[in-house]
């Protein structure tokens, strides 16, 4: 299956000189929702892991999946504010200003094997700031992934310490 027939580009959005790809048509088809997510657990079918985080919030949609697939809990990563517990949190640059991520701190448990899902890896600032928050808990990173890499902008180079894997490559 080409994953790619359902992504849609969106010129200038959300700034203009952005092309945001869109994902909606993918998340739209069942069957091609579940292709992908069997895709990306392919190469994890037989590593254990303990907890899915996905990153508010297009990395939710598929981290459940995935979570699903590897017999897994789910961990959400959440803009701030958002988690009602005692949360650690992570500040990372954006290309104008800085954003931050938060994690419960008992998400994780010292130890744990954790899978890290977003939708989109572009200049790695937000995945960088995940892996900050999920390692700050004692967690054992075994891959990051992702359905889309925009290569052109070297987000891997960030993350690269431990696995990357990702489905579609711009
Ligand atoms: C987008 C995308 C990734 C992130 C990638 O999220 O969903 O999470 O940007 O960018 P980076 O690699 O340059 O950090 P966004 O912050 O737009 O929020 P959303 O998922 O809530 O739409
Ligand atoms: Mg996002």
């Amino acid at each position: 299956m080409d994953f790619k027939n359902y992504i849609r580009d969106i010129k200038d959005f959300p700034k203009k000189g952005i092309i945001y790809k869109d994902i909606s048509p993918l998340l739209a088809n069942i069957d091609v929702m579940k292709a992908a997510a069997d895709a990306l657990f392919e190469g994890l079918q037989h590593q254990k892991i303990d907890k899915v985080v996905g990153i508010e919030s297009r990395g939710f949609f598929m981290a459940t999946l995935l979570a699903e697939r590897l017999n897994a809990g789910f961990v959400p990563i959440r803009k701030p504010g958002k988690l009602p517990y005692k949360v650690y949190t992570e500040t990372y640059d954006l290309e104008y200003g800085t954003n931050q991520l938060e994690i419960h701190q008992d998400a994780i448990l010292p130890g744990e094997n954790v899978l890290l899902h977003d939708d989109v890896l572009a200049t790695g600032g937000t995945a960088e700031a995940a892996i900050k928050l999920i390692r700050k808990l004692g967690g054992n990173l075994i891959e990051s992934n992702f359905l889309i890499e925009l290569e052109f902008l070297n987000g891997r180079e960030k993350i690269k310490t431990s696995a990357v894997q990702s489905l579609m490559k711009f």
